[in-house]
């Protein structure tokens, strides 16, 4: 069977590509990464503020206290392994790419353009096969337009391009009036790939001690769906390679992310929750579903239920909302009896 795939211009032997997480900080978990089958790695991010909390710059930063972005830094976590700086990031992935076979990406992650974008190009000479360019941002201005959030976006993916020459995948979040538009937009602007979709994390409330809670859930499979759809819509429309993250956690999980048209599946979450074999299981779990489902190949399997081969391309889209809608069928008829059938007779 022909696992393999293509991912910004690299040959894979596999579409499982462990995502940015914690697991990826350790060099002995990387290897046990590549010997369960991962055919790629994504390293944990560098961050924008970690990079100007190292230098000078952030005195200035904080001093002068009207920037958004003083306020944010002072926000960061006091975690040893975010208080390192660039330097042992850059270590960290120099002696990653000494100790593995397959690909390692770096991640850099950040929102503003400046100067500590030139550390895209301390990633490329540390050994990086390619880089990832996180951004996560909620824009909350209310004189921000939308149109200016995208600017923001695109120049930043500019000035990462314009230091580096290996492949750049942006990881995106959902969050735009027109994913399919701003995905080509990325693309002009020099996107070999596109990471659908950042996972926000969403605070909770404690009403006890009238505090935010910002507590991180790890994902489940119905989470895939939004990145799901999102793909199958772009696959075949935009000259990027579509990668996979946010609800990966089953061989299904997998193989449903390809047919959409994903050149790889990304995974944080099961790795975390169930531990890095669990690739093990993945990998040889795709090669059998392929095999009953009659595929030679994983490239046979990709795009095939993207919207452009789908029989039902307005599954996808709007045109279903209303068939969807009135194909509930809610399961509580028998307790509530003659009520809902009602209630059903009198629309
Ligand atoms: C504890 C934790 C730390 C993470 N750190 C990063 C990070 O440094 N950079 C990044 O781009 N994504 C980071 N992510 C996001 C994951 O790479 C992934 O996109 C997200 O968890 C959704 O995928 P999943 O459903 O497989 O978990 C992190 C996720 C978790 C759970």
């Amino acid at each position: 069977m022909d696992l393999s795939t293509t991912y910004l211009g690299l040959k894979l032997k596999n579409p499982l590509v462990p995502s940015s997480s914690p697991l990826t900080r350790d060099i002995s978990k990387l290897r046990q990464m590549e010997d369960a089958g991962a055919a790629a790695v994504v390293l944990y991010s560098l961050f924008e503020e970690q990079i100007y909390q190292e230098s000078q710059t952030l005195d200035r930063y904080l001093t002068q206290g009207t920037d958004s972005f003083a306020e944010a830094l002072s926000y960061f976590p006091e975690a040893p392994e975010y208080q390192s700086g660039p330097e042992v990031y850059l270590e960290h992935l120099a002696r990653a790419k000494r100790a593995l076979d397959i690909p390692v990406i770096g991640s850099l992650n950040g929102v503003s353009t400046g100067w500590w974008v030139q550390y895209a190009a301390d990633i490329e000479a540390a050994g990086a096969d390619a880089l990832e360019l996180n951004v996560y941002y909620l824009a909350t201005d209310l004189h921000t337009s939308g149109s200016e959030v995208e600017e923001m976006y695109l120049e930043l993916l500019r000035d990462v391009k314009s230091a580096v020459s290996i492949p750049v995948a942006i990881k995106l979040s959902p969050y735009f009036s027109n994913i399919a538009n701003m995905s080509y937009r990325l693309t002009e602007a020099g996107a070999s790939g596109l990471v659908l979709f950042n996972r926000f994390y969403q605070p909770d409330l404690d009403l006890e001690n009238l505090e935010v809670t910002p507590n991180l859930k790890l994902s489940s499979s119905i989470e895939m769906r939004l990145p799901l759809r999102w793909i199958a819509i772009l696959h075949g429309r935009i000259p990027a390679d579509l990668a996979l993250t946010t609800g990966v956690h089953t061989i299904t999980d997998v193989a449903k992310g390809l047919a959409a048209g994903a050149a790889i599946t990304m995974l944080a979450s099961e790795l975390l929750q169930h531990g890095i074999d669990r690739l093990k299981i993945l990998r040889a779990g795709l090669e059998a579903w392929l095999v009953e489902h009659e595929y030679e190949s994983v490239f046979q399997l990709q795009g095939s239920l993207s919207q452009i081969n789908c029989a039902e391309p307005a599954a996808f889209e709007r045109a279903n909302y209303m068939r969807v809608l009135s194909s509930y069928e809610p399961d509580y008829p028998q307790r509530f009896g003659s009520l809902w059938f009602d209630q059903k007779a009198m629309r």
